[in-house]
């Protein structure tokens, strides 16, 4: 009856895929002895799991290692299954399968105790990162540079067209071999769709797609996958047959771009594509989740579209895309798409998630996903970016062939960070139901 237990029971029925009642099932033991497991410690209804439930969850969870190791060394390294034109590189979600995807997890959850700071590790000693970013950034470039530095590799960053070669008219393909005489890998960002996979060509370095103008943004997709499949685990749900909602700009948001097109790799999904009148996601994304068997709901209604949801996936209006009759068009763009507390509260379920891939737009006045949600325990936003460390991790890990390694490297860090990274992270505990 501890943190560790419920940790362990949550992982399994992530790795194994089950709800709760299919994990009981599967165990033998009733619905109602897993739920007493489960509780947080102090609920007076707690209970310890009997060490032989915990045998034989850890023996099933062996047999299941072992069956997805042969297949992985039946369909080759991972690596060699998510190649871009024959290079590791990571230009679009596209890439993945499922069974790709959670094998890019799995490096992922192995990647946890370096990124908790727990643990260290030094399997990219010597290797540089260069990050080139032509667009505005927080996240993905500094959480790509500090997951390649937990990995024991060094960063060197650029910033912007202004002070970089590129002003003075070099090309998109000098710039990358120059660049790949410098560094191991690139993450690169720019304004206009299909530029990263340019640089992609012109090198046989790993090079990942930190977001190319309104295309794709796939490494933040996958870190959304994860959470998802993290935050399900606490409240003993999977993927499969889940109701998403997505909220904004769903023609320039790149994540939402990536985002549907990896849960469309699941099953039964429900998506409800909740946009302004002409911001509605590309009719050949629509399609292909209809096509993979998928429920499609669009609507302009916040209210209607968020009843029922599982995650509600705010965005920010990309204002920075927008042609110029958009500009005058969205001028006014309004509250309608305002998601805050009175609406999660009036239309969603205690169990439902509130995601975005940030930044929001907090400004007063501002028609982004509101920070009056801020202590609301269904609000994931934070364990998103959280969990871009480990994602990002194993992204760097898999591309540049160290993953096998990187369990016996770890060493015990010498320092302790707080307990909770933020201060109201705690609270966050009250989702474990
Ligand atoms: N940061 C995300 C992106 O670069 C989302 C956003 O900017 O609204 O696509
Ligand atoms: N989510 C995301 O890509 O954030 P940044 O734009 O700050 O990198």
């Amino acid at each position: 009856m501890n943190a560790d237990q419920q940790t362990f029971l949550r992982d399994a029925m992530r790795r194994l895929n089950l709800t709760r009642e299919a994990f009981s099932q599967r165990i033998g033991v009733t619905r109602r002895a897993l739920d007493t497991w489960l509780l947080p410690e102090g609920s007076s209804e707690a209970r310890g799991m009997p060490e032989i439930v915990q045998r034989f969850v850890s023996e099933i969870l062996q047999a299941a290692s072992a069956t997805e190791e042969t297949q992985s060394v039946q369909a080759g390294a991972l690596r060699d299954r998510i190649l871009f034109e024959g290079r590791p590189q990571l230009l679009s979600v596209d890439q993945f399968s499922r069974e790709s995807v959670e094998a890019l997890f799995r490096v992922a959850d192995i990647m946890q105790p370096i990124a908790r700071r727990q643990k260290v590790s030094r399997v990219l000693e010597g290797a540089v990162l260069g990050n080139l970013f032509f667009e505005a950034s927080t996240r993905t470039r500094v959480s790509f540079g500090a997951a390649f530095c937990r990995l024991g590799g060094s960063v060197c960053d650029t910033t912007g067209f202004t002070f970089s070669s590129m002003a003075k008219g070099e090309s998109i393909y000098d710039t990358s071999r120059v660049m790949s005489g410098y560094v191991d890998a690139l993450v690169v960002r720019h304004p206009e769709q299909g530029s990263v996979a340019e640089f992609a060509r012109a090198t046989n370095i790993p090079v990942i797609n930190g977001g190319d103008g309104a295309g794709e943004h796939p490494s933040q997709a996958l870190l959304d996958l994860y959470t998802i499949q993290r935050e399900f685990s606490r409240l003993g749900r999977i993927v499969d047959g889940a109701h998403v909602a997505f909220v904004g700009d769903l023609k320039y948001g790149r994540t939402v771009h990536s985002l549907v097109k990896l849960l469309s790799l699941y099953r039964g999904l429900k998506f409800t594509l909740i946009a302004p009148a002409g911001l509605e996601l590309p009719a050949h994304l629509a399609d292909r989740i209809s096509r993979n068997g998928h429920v499609v709901v669009q609507t302009a209604s916040l209210a209607e579209g968020l009843s029922g949801a599982d995650v509600v996936y705010a965005t920010r209006i990309q204002k920075e895309r927008f042609e110029p009759k958009e500009q005058e068009q969205f001028e006014g763009y309004t509250p309608d798409f305002q998601v805050h507390q009175a609406l999660i509260d009036a239309h969603c379920s205690p169990r439902t998630l509130v995601m975005h891939p940030l930044p929001r737009d907090s400004r007063p006045g501002a028609n982004d996903l509101s920070t009056d949600l801020n202590h609301d325990p269904r609000l994931a936003i934070f364990r998103q970016t959280d969990n871009g460390i480990p994602v990002r991790m194993a992204l760097f890990a898999v591309l540049l062939g160290v993953e096998d390694q990187v369990p016996r490297s770890m060493r015990d860090a010498g320092w302790r960070p707080p307990a909770a990274i933020g201060p109201d992270d705690a609270a966050f505990d009250a989702l474990e139901a």
